[in-house]
């Protein structure tokens, strides 16, 4: 089975998790801007991006713009990191569901938000038991 992990930037929250992620399932780890090759050659696709005003990183809206309309639907993980702020991680994950559809890849109904750490706050995530959290829906989800 191969698969793959997309983020955005090679520091912060999500990039710790998602490498985490990478390395445990043996899925390559790629960032949105460089990604060059077609999704079709992957068995699971994993989203990740840290939430900023309700939103992706922007890198993330341009990767979904780029891919091609997909004839076989193909269906995707999403997961990001968030200070907790309100409902925004749902108004994100919305976001790409629905950009996600016009391309006729299908985000999972599910969706994992971890805590990430800033100067003051959380400053404990991600944590170890949220990568293995992580790591854990992932394997039940592909399995
Ligand atoms: C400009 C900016 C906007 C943010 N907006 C939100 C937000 O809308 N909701 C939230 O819960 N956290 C928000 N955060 C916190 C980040 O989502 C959180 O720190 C995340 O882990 C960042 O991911 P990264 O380290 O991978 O960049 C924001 C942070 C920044 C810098």
């Amino acid at each position: 089975m191969k698969g793959l992990v997309l983020t955005a930037k090679a520091d912060g929250n999500t990039y710790a998790m998602a490498k985490k992620l990478s390395e445990e399932l043996d899925f390559e780890l790629q960032y949105f801007k460089d990604f060059k090759n077609c999704i079709r050659d992957y068995d699971w696709i994993i989203l990740s991006s840290g939430i900023y005003g309700g939103k992706v990183h922007k890198d993330f809206l341009d990767w979904i713009n780029r891919i091609d309309f997909h004839n076989n639907s193909k269906k995707i993980l999403l997961f990001f990191t968030w200070i907790g702020f309100g409902k925004s991680n749902i108004k994100a994950y919305n976001e790409v569901k629905e950009l996600l559809a016009n391309k006729n890849l299908i985000a999972d109904s599910e969706f994992k938000t971890y805590y990430g750490k800033t100067l003051l706050f959380r400053r404990k995530h991600p944590s170890f038991e949220d990568e293995f959290d992580l790591k854990h829906w992932v394997v039940k989800k592909i399995e």
